[in-house]
């Protein structure tokens, strides 16, 4: 029979691989948490149009990257590509503006784009990603990549930080006609990808990593020159809050972002370690999207990592549990094992009651190949066998088995 493989792009994650997907998981929701930040859990389903008109129509994540499809009842959908879309459109849907005050939301999940699978990117990969929605201070914007620098830090990852600032709305927008009026002159230079941008995305002409587009571009009118005063100020605030945190960072003023939503503030935290894909957290403002996305004016920013990103740059795992293996010696202990099994996971203690049936010896290897740090034998007595040092001890019950275990640290 010939075997079904996985489809390209998607990963099965399993054992150590799973373990650090956990453990980048768990420390998030911990400095989640830490911050005060609520969960909210969103569908993989929307309809296109949700990202056509916040990621953007003319970046590759809609035009070429969506996993779209119709359902049978005819609508337009598409598995979700990121998760800020879906979290103020949840956000304006739920009305969880009237609640009062501001919010703070995180998630984490699958995320699906068609993108050219390789080291650090894939088709199937996952985020987790916070966002604040209510406030426009710049101490949001301090705090929030402060929090991405403390997830970083305490997996133990090295990674710099580069900022920048795409200005308000209006100030953008009157660059992107200057840009895209000296583009137009430099357009036979340009990869076809970046014809194509240049009408209605020139911003992404700036981030192009082809040579033609890169020189191209090399005296292209900054950004810096187009932006208002309320903007430049903002960006001078953030940066003091960045320094009083001791959070370093350098200004690219050529980090644009490939999402259409952003304004002022946008953040990369880009490890030179993982190869082209070192991008593992990013994120920024985006004052206008929801309000351009039916709902009421208000400020907004957030970010995300990728997951298995993060997994690639995680050396050292925290020491799990040492596991303690049950075999009763006979047939007739079966029963009284199962109560040891229980006495010791209520206690907390990681415990494997051998399952499988055959010779005690055969047992016993099963134990050892299931990393057994000891093995208690259950007989008339129980017996605690130390599978390093092969010493071997016994009690007359639970209540000494698990004196003894707390004597050797294990509980
Ligand atoms: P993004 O830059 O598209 O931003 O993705 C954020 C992170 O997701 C990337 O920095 C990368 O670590 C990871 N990532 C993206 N694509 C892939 C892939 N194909 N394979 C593996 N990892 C990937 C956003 O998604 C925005 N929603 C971030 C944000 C939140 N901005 C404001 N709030």
């Amino acid at each position: 029979m010939s075997q079904i493989k996985k489809v390209r792009g998607f990963q099965d994650i399993y054992g150590r691989e799973a373990e650090k997907y956990r453990f980048v998981v768990d420390t998030a929701r911990d400095i989640f948490g830490r911050y005060n930040f609520q969960e909210i859990i969103l569908p993989f389903v929307e309809e296109v149009s949700l990202f056509e008109r916040s990621v953007g129509e003319e970046t590759d994540i809609v035009q070429k990257e969506m996993y779209v499809f119709e359902d049978r009842g005819g609508r337009k959908l598409a598995l979700r590509p990121e998760g800020t879309a879906s979290v103020v459109r949840a956000y304006i849907e739920n009305g969880l503006y009237a609640k009062g005050g501001y919010q703070k939301l995180f998630y984490e999940g699958a995320m699906f784009r068609y993108e050219r699978p390789q080291a650090g990117r894939y088709r199937q990969f996952h985020q987790i990603g916070a966002e604040i929605f209510g406030v426009s201070s710049p101490l949001a914007d301090a705090e929030l990549i402060k929090m991405v620098r403390e997830i970083l830090d305490r997996l133990n990852i090295e990674a710099r930080l580069e900022i920048n600032t795409l200005g308000d709305f209006e100030s953008r927008k009157r660059y992107t006609e200057k840009l895209k009026e000296y583009l137009k002159d430099r357009e036979e230079q340009l990869c076809e990808d970046c014809k194509r941008r240049l009408e209605r995305n020139p911003l992404r002409v700036l981030d192009c990593k082809v040579e033609g587009c890169k020189e191209a571009v090399g005296n292209a009118p900054l950004l810096s020159q187009f932006l208002s005063e309320e903007s430049k100020e903002r960006f001078e605030k953030v940066k003091e809050y960045l320094d009083a945190l001791g959070v370093d960072y350098t200004v690219n003023p050529s980090l644009v972002r490939g999402l259409d939503y952003y304004t002022d503030t946008v953040f990369e935290f880009v490890s030179d370690k993982i190869g082209a894909q070192g991008t593992v957290a990013a994120g920024g403002r985006y004052d206008n999207l929801v309000k351009e996305l039916g709902g009421p004016d208000t400020p907004a920013l957030g970010f995300a990592a990728g997951v298995e990103r993060l997994m690639l740059l995680v050396e050292k795992l925290p020491e799990e549990k040492p596991l303690v293996s049950v075999i009763p010696v006979k047939e007739d202990y079966n029963l009284k094992a199962l109560g040891t099994a229980r006495d010791l996971r209520s206690k907390g203690v990681r415990t494997e009651l051998i399952l499988k049936e055959g010779s005690l010896k055969s047992r016993m290897k099963t134990a050892g190949k299931m990393g057994s740090k000891f093995v208690v034998f259950v007989s008339d007595r129980l017996e605690l066998k130390d599978m390093e040092t092969g010493s071997q001890e016994e009690v007359g019950n639970t209540e000494s088995l698990i004196g003894l275990l707390e004597e050797k640290g294990v509980i």
